[in-house]
Protein backbone atom coordinates (compact mmCIF):
# COMPACT_ATOMS: atom_id res chain seq x y z
CA UNK A 1 0.00 0.00 0.00
CA UNK A 2 1.21 3.85 -1.14
CA UNK A 3 0.02 6.19 1.36
CA UNK A 4 -0.15 10.06 0.00
CA UNK A 5 -1.36 12.88 2.24
CA UNK A 6 -1.95 16.25 0.39
CA UNK A 7 -1.33 19.33 3.06
CA UNK A 8 -3.51 21.98 1.12
CA UNK A 9 -6.99 21.49 0.49
CA UNK A 10 -6.78 22.52 -3.59
CA UNK A 11 -8.47 20.29 -6.28
CA UNK A 12 -6.59 16.99 -6.71
CA UNK A 13 -4.80 15.78 -9.09
CA UNK A 14 -6.95 13.29 -10.85
CA UNK A 15 -4.54 10.31 -11.04
CA UNK A 16 -3.88 10.66 -7.52
CA UNK A 17 -7.80 9.77 -6.88
CA UNK A 18 -8.48 7.16 -9.48
CA UNK A 19 -8.45 3.61 -7.70
CA UNK A 20 -7.59 5.13 -4.31
CA UNK A 21 -9.51 5.16 -1.20
CA UNK A 22 -9.38 8.60 -0.12
CA UNK A 23 -9.75 10.21 3.78
CA UNK A 24 -11.27 13.34 4.55
CA UNK A 25 -10.43 14.83 7.57
CA UNK A 26 -12.41 17.90 8.91
CA UNK A 27 -11.55 17.37 12.81
CA UNK A 28 -12.51 20.50 13.92
CA UNK A 29 -15.80 19.60 13.55
CA UNK A 30 -17.74 18.44 10.08
CA UNK A 31 -16.21 14.57 10.08
CA UNK A 32 -16.58 14.44 13.52
CA UNK A 33 -20.00 15.68 13.25
CA UNK A 34 -20.17 12.42 10.48
CA UNK A 35 -19.28 10.40 12.95
CA UNK A 36 -20.69 11.01 15.95
CA UNK A 37 -24.37 11.55 14.10
CA UNK A 38 -24.20 8.17 12.78
CA UNK A 39 -23.17 6.67 15.92
CA UNK A 40 -26.39 8.30 17.15
CA UNK A 41 -28.38 6.46 14.24
CA UNK A 42 -28.45 9.30 11.51
CA UNK A 43 -29.69 7.48 8.53
CA UNK A 44 -27.66 9.92 5.74
CA UNK A 45 -25.93 12.86 5.75
CA UNK A 46 -26.20 14.60 2.56
CA UNK A 47 -23.40 16.99 2.79
CA UNK A 48 -24.13 20.75 0.14
CA UNK A 49 -21.74 23.62 -0.91
CA UNK A 50 -24.23 25.88 0.29
CA UNK A 51 -26.90 27.23 2.51
CA UNK A 52 -28.87 27.96 -0.05
CA UNK A 53 -28.28 24.48 -1.44
CA UNK A 54 -29.92 22.94 2.13
CA UNK A 55 -32.52 24.86 1.91
CA UNK A 56 -33.55 23.92 -1.51
CA UNK A 57 -32.66 20.29 -0.53
CA UNK A 58 -34.81 19.61 2.04
CA UNK A 59 -37.79 20.87 0.37
CA UNK A 60 -37.39 17.87 -1.60
CA UNK A 61 -37.88 15.12 1.48
CA UNK A 62 -41.10 14.93 4.05
CA UNK A 63 -41.38 17.26 6.43
CA UNK A 64 -39.72 16.04 9.92
CA UNK A 65 -37.62 13.16 8.54
CA UNK A 66 -34.89 15.80 7.73
CA UNK A 67 -32.40 18.33 10.01
CA UNK A 68 -30.32 20.97 8.57
CA UNK A 69 -26.91 21.22 10.37
CA UNK A 70 -23.69 23.03 9.88
CA UNK A 71 -22.01 26.74 9.98
CA UNK A 72 -20.80 29.63 8.82
CA UNK A 73 -17.85 31.41 10.19
CA UNK A 74 -18.14 28.36 13.01
CA UNK A 75 -21.52 29.68 13.50
CA UNK A 76 -24.83 28.02 13.29
CA UNK A 77 -26.90 29.59 10.34
CA UNK A 78 -30.32 31.02 10.69
CA UNK A 79 -33.27 28.42 10.01
CA UNK A 80 -31.14 25.64 10.62
CA UNK A 81 -32.00 22.73 13.21
CA UNK A 82 -28.70 22.54 14.54
CA UNK A 83 -24.74 23.74 14.43
CA UNK A 84 -21.80 22.03 13.93
CA UNK A 85 -20.97 21.00 17.22
CA UNK A 86 -20.93 16.91 17.09
CA UNK A 87 -22.44 17.13 21.16
CA UNK A 88 -25.44 18.52 19.51
CA UNK A 89 -25.97 15.49 17.20
CA UNK A 90 -27.45 13.16 19.50
CA UNK A 91 -30.42 9.99 18.80
CA UNK A 92 -33.10 12.33 20.21
CA UNK A 93 -32.54 14.60 17.40
CA UNK A 94 -30.65 12.62 14.71
CA UNK A 95 -32.17 8.64 14.59
CA UNK A 96 -33.79 7.85 11.82
CA UNK A 97 -33.30 11.35 10.05
CA UNK A 98 -31.42 12.48 7.01
CA UNK A 99 -29.03 15.15 7.76
CA UNK A 100 -28.28 17.60 4.99
CA UNK A 101 -25.04 19.66 6.29
CA UNK A 102 -23.31 22.39 4.96
CA UNK A 103 -19.92 23.56 6.24
CA UNK A 104 -16.86 26.26 5.14
CA UNK A 105 -14.25 23.68 4.64
CA UNK A 106 -15.45 19.72 5.28
CA UNK A 107 -18.75 19.42 3.09
CA UNK A 108 -16.41 21.27 0.45
CA UNK A 109 -14.00 18.45 0.70
CA UNK A 110 -16.43 15.61 -0.35
CA UNK A 111 -16.78 17.43 -3.67
CA UNK A 112 -13.08 17.70 -4.16
CA UNK A 113 -11.99 14.51 -4.18
CA UNK A 114 -15.69 12.62 -5.23
CA UNK A 115 -13.95 10.31 -7.97
CA UNK A 116 -12.09 8.32 -5.79
CA UNK A 117 -12.32 4.85 -5.67
CA UNK A 118 -13.70 4.88 -1.68
CA UNK A 119 -14.40 7.96 -0.03
CA UNK A 120 -14.17 7.80 3.82
CA UNK A 121 -14.54 10.26 6.60
CA UNK A 122 -11.96 10.25 9.11
CA UNK A 123 -11.69 12.13 12.68
CA UNK A 124 -9.97 10.99 16.18
CA UNK A 125 -13.73 9.63 16.79
CA UNK A 126 -13.02 6.79 14.71
CA UNK A 127 -9.43 6.64 13.76
CA UNK A 128 -8.87 3.57 14.73
CA UNK A 129 -11.82 1.66 12.95
CA UNK A 130 -10.50 4.08 9.79
CA UNK A 131 -7.18 2.40 9.93
CA UNK A 132 -9.00 -1.02 9.76
CA UNK A 133 -11.25 -0.04 7.04
CA UNK A 134 -8.11 1.42 4.78
CA UNK A 135 -6.27 -2.20 5.54
CA UNK A 136 -8.96 -3.96 4.70
CA UNK A 137 -9.70 -2.23 1.31
CA UNK A 138 -5.87 -2.98 0.68
CA UNK A 139 -5.74 0.24 -2.28
CA UNK A 140 -3.49 2.92 -2.49
CA UNK A 141 -4.37 5.74 0.46
CA UNK A 142 -4.97 9.16 -0.83
CA UNK A 143 -5.48 10.99 2.78
CA UNK A 144 -7.41 14.54 2.54
CA UNK A 145 -7.03 17.27 4.87
CA UNK A 146 -9.92 19.70 4.09
CA UNK A 147 -7.86 22.39 5.40
CA UNK A 148 -8.68 25.98 6.52
CA UNK A 149 -9.98 28.12 3.88
CA UNK A 150 -8.05 26.65 1.57
CA UNK A 151 -4.95 26.68 3.74
CA UNK A 152 -2.93 23.92 5.41
CA UNK A 153 -4.93 22.97 8.84
CA UNK A 154 -2.36 21.71 11.87
CA UNK A 155 -5.40 19.62 13.59
CA UNK A 156 -6.37 17.86 10.57
CA UNK A 157 -3.08 17.23 9.17
CA UNK A 158 -2.15 15.58 13.18
CA UNK A 159 -5.25 13.47 12.51
CA UNK A 160 -3.68 12.27 9.20
CA UNK A 161 -0.68 11.78 10.95
CA UNK A 162 -2.43 9.22 13.47
CA UNK A 163 -4.39 7.71 10.36
CA UNK A 164 -0.79 6.93 8.90
CA UNK A 165 1.09 5.79 11.83
CA UNK A 166 -2.02 3.25 12.82
CA UNK A 167 -1.78 1.88 9.40
CA UNK A 168 1.90 1.54 9.45
CA UNK A 169 1.58 -0.23 12.68
CA UNK A 170 -1.38 -2.61 11.96
CA UNK A 171 -0.19 -2.99 8.73
CA UNK A 172 1.21 -7.16 7.78
CA UNK A 173 2.33 -5.89 3.94
CA UNK A 174 4.95 -3.63 3.11
CA UNK A 175 3.66 0.12 3.27
CA UNK A 176 5.52 3.18 1.18
CA UNK A 177 5.19 6.72 2.59
CA UNK A 178 5.38 9.81 0.19
CA UNK A 179 8.02 12.37 2.16
CA UNK A 180 4.19 14.43 2.84
CA UNK A 181 3.40 11.60 4.52
CA UNK A 182 5.89 10.69 6.53
CA UNK A 183 6.23 14.67 7.43
CA UNK A 184 2.07 14.18 8.78
CA UNK A 185 3.40 11.03 10.86
CA UNK A 186 6.06 12.92 12.84
CA UNK A 187 3.77 15.92 13.34
CA UNK A 188 1.27 13.56 14.91
CA UNK A 189 4.04 11.71 17.16
CA UNK A 190 5.14 15.37 18.21
CA UNK A 191 1.46 15.71 19.52
CA UNK A 192 0.23 12.21 20.31
CA UNK A 193 0.06 12.61 23.84
CA UNK A 194 -1.96 15.97 23.90
CA UNK A 195 -3.78 16.19 21.21
CA UNK A 196 -5.24 19.33 22.57
CA UNK A 197 -2.33 21.40 22.32
CA UNK A 198 -2.55 20.90 18.27
CA UNK A 199 -6.14 22.29 18.77
CA UNK A 200 -5.16 25.20 21.13
CA UNK A 201 -2.15 26.22 18.81
CA UNK A 202 -4.23 26.21 15.19
CA UNK A 203 -5.52 28.85 13.71
CA UNK A 204 -9.23 27.22 13.83
CA UNK A 205 -9.15 26.06 17.40
CA UNK A 206 -8.02 29.44 18.43
CA UNK A 207 -11.68 30.81 16.40
CA UNK A 208 -13.38 27.96 17.94
CA UNK A 209 -12.63 29.46 21.55
CA UNK A 210 -13.12 32.71 20.51
CA UNK A 211 -16.96 32.15 19.38
CA UNK A 212 -17.51 30.15 22.69
CA UNK A 213 -17.17 26.56 21.48
CA UNK A 214 -14.03 25.83 23.85
CA UNK A 215 -16.31 22.50 24.67
CA UNK A 216 -16.23 21.13 21.09
CA UNK A 217 -11.91 21.13 21.28
CA UNK A 218 -12.32 18.71 24.12
CA UNK A 219 -14.89 16.96 22.71
CA UNK A 220 -13.14 16.22 19.31
CA UNK A 221 -9.94 15.24 20.90
CA UNK A 222 -11.55 12.05 22.10
CA UNK A 223 -9.94 9.01 20.60
CA UNK A 224 -12.30 5.77 19.29
CA UNK A 225 -15.29 6.35 20.50
CA UNK A 226 -17.08 5.30 17.73
CA UNK A 227 -16.28 1.95 15.68
CA UNK A 228 -18.65 3.90 12.74
CA UNK A 229 -16.47 4.85 9.60
CA UNK A 230 -19.03 7.28 6.88
CA UNK A 231 -18.39 6.52 3.76
CA UNK A 232 -19.37 8.91 0.58
CA UNK A 233 -21.01 7.46 -2.41
CA UNK A 234 -22.71 9.54 -4.90
CA UNK A 235 -23.67 12.59 -2.91
CA UNK A 236 -24.76 10.55 0.05
CA UNK A 237 -22.64 9.95 3.37
CA UNK A 238 -23.74 6.57 4.78
CA UNK A 239 -22.29 4.11 7.38
CA UNK A 240 -19.52 1.69 5.60
CA UNK A 241 -20.60 -1.84 4.94
C1 LIG B 1 -15.65 23.26 8.35
O1 LIG B 1 -16.13 22.41 7.63
O2 LIG B 1 -15.07 24.25 7.93
C2 LIG B 1 -15.69 23.12 9.84
O3 LIG B 1 -16.28 22.01 10.22
C3 LIG B 1 -15.90 24.44 10.50
C4 LIG B 1 -16.46 24.45 11.90
O4 LIG B 1 -17.08 23.52 12.35
O5 LIG B 1 -16.31 25.46 12.56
Amino acid sequence: MHIDIQFVPSPPNPNLLSNRVVVVIDVLRATSVMAHAMSQGALEIIPVATVEEAFQMAKVFPRGSIILGGERESKNIPGFDLGNSPTEFVAERVRGKKLILTTTNGTKAFQLVSSGREILAGSFFNIGATAQKCLELNKDLFIFPSGDKGDFSLEDTVCGGMLIDLITKKGEKPISLTDASRCAQILYQRFEDNLLEAFHLSRHGKELINRGFGDDLVYCAQIDITPFVPIFREGVVKVSS
